[in-house]
């Protein structure tokens, strides 16, 4: 199982593990189950394809990517299309953090924040494939000290995809023989329910998103690092997703402040921010995402304390959408037209002790690392 089959020229850098068969022609390992349909590539141990079915019963193709599975890593866009970023995913402000009294500089690659941990992150690296079967895959990294500055100790990880009956269910371990060092993982996943489909709108701000224990967030500076106070939205203010469920995502395009409620000195619309998982019932939805358009409904069940909300508010118009959606080959992913979800621990929390989360966020010898969220679809 761990011998490693080299494969030549034809994809570089890829490894797999025993008797698993290489990509398809075009580069993508498809797994299936009844009602849904998913596709993978090495590159970020990444999703490029997702069908489940629309309300007409038709298969859509649910979340963005590219058809060409070779323009994953050269794309300049880089928007970490349904990847995994890490070790230790989203920012770490001022670029430095403490173990004990240890303190470690990492790379400022966002302003003066580390995003995804610098330019070594894992959403860029061609994963293993250590395991493909007709309903799943397992992608493997293993990340030596250091090579993200100021990531120190060696880290293994392996994130395993399955389909059951509709459902997508994401596993993900690691470990860290080596040193203590901080671990925060992801699934970096975007969704139109709509698969560009829809012609009123190519935008996001129709569909409806329900987080019905998410009635605080984190408040967050200008570059979109958590400032570590802890808000409560009020009921049908701009963050509130929490009071109502079939809420339109899109409710408070109108209010003042939407604009720059993200930040950038007010050039980020809508969202792209922190909201706490509180007081959930074990195997409770947390997040439901559906748009009446398609019929489409996904349920997110996670066992992590929050979740990240992007709105797609630096989508610029210049990439493509795959041609398994829209309704012509000349839509372009838009500003504001998809929406990202990322269950994960508080951003930024090894720096912020305050929120007691330094157990979950620093991986040390002996320890297990894991995460497991799963989506299940259905109509509304
Ligand atoms: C896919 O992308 C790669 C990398 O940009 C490029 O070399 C190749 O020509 C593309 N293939 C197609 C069919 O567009
Ligand atoms: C920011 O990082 C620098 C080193 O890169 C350090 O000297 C400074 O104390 C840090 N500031 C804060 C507020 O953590
Ligand atoms: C991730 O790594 C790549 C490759 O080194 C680099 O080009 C990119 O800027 C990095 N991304 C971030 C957010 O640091
Ligand atoms: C894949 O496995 C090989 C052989 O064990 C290893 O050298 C390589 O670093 C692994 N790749 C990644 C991305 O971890
Ligand atoms: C990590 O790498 C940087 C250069 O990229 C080097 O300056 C630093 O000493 C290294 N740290 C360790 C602990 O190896
Ligand atoms: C599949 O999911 C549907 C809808 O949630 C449910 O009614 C059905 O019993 C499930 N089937 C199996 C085999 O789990
Ligand atoms: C990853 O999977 C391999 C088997 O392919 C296993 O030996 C290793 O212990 C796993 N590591 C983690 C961190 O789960
Ligand atoms: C393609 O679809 C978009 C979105 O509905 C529409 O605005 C555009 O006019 C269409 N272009 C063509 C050439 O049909």
């Amino acid at each position: 199982m761990k011998t490693a089959v080299l494969l030549a020229a034809a994809w570089a850098n890829l490894v797999l593990g025993q008797g698993v068969p290489a990509p398809a022609a075009d580069g993508r390992y498809t797994i299936s189950a009844p009602g849904i349909k998913a596709q993978f590539i090495p590159y970020g141990a990444s999703l490029t394809n997702l069908w489940v079915k629309d309300k007409h019963g038709n298969d859509i193709d649910v979340v963005l990517g590219y058809d060409n599975a070779s323009y994953y890593p050269v794309d300049p866009g880089h928007p970490v299309y349904n990847s995994i970023p890490g070790r230790y995913a989203n920012r770490i402000g001022n670029g430095t953090y403490k173990i004990g009294d240890k303190t470690f500089t990492t790379e400022k690659n966002d302003g003066s924040n580390t995003l995804h941990s610098g330019t070594n992150n894992w959403s860029y690296r061609f994963w293993n494939v250590t395991a493909v079967s007709s309903d799943s895959i397992t992608f493997s990294i293993i990340d030596k000290s250091n090579s993200s500055l100021g990531m120190i100790g060696l880290v293994e990880s392996n994130v395993t995809y399955s389909l059951t009956n509709s459902t997508w269910n994401i596993k993900i371990t690691a470990n860290s023989p080596e040193a203590k060092t901080p671990v925060l993982l992801t699934q970096h996943t975007y969704f139109n329910l709509d698969a560009y489909k829809n012609p009123a709108t190519p935008l996001i701000w129709d569909h409806t998103l329900y987080l019905p224990y998410s009635k605080r967030y984190l408040e967050a500076d200008q570059g979109a690092l958590p400032t570590g106070k802890i808000l409560t939205a009020a009921p049908g203010s701009i963050n509130d997703f929490a009071s109502a469920p079939n809420m339109p995502f899109g409710h408070a395009k109108d209010l003042p402040g939407f604009k720059g409620n993200c930040g950038a000195d007010g050039a980020c619309e809508g969202y792209n921010g922190y909201w706490l998982v509180e007081g959930a019932p074990k195997g409770a939805a947390v997040v439901t995402l559906a748009s009446p358009f398609s019929g489409v409904k996904a349920d997110l069940r996670t066992d992590q304390p929050g979740v990240v909300i992007y709105s797609c508010s630096w989508m610029d118009g210049s990439a493509p959408i795959k041609s398994t959606q829209g309704l012509n080959s000349t839509q372009k992913v838009v500003k504001s037209s998809c929406v990202a979800i990322e269950a994960q621990d508080y951003p930024d929390g090894i720096n912020h002790p305050e929120w007691g989360r330094l157990d979950a966020q620093i991986l040390g010898p002996g320890q297990k690392y894991n995460w497991e969220s799963s989506w299940t679809f259905g109509l509304l």
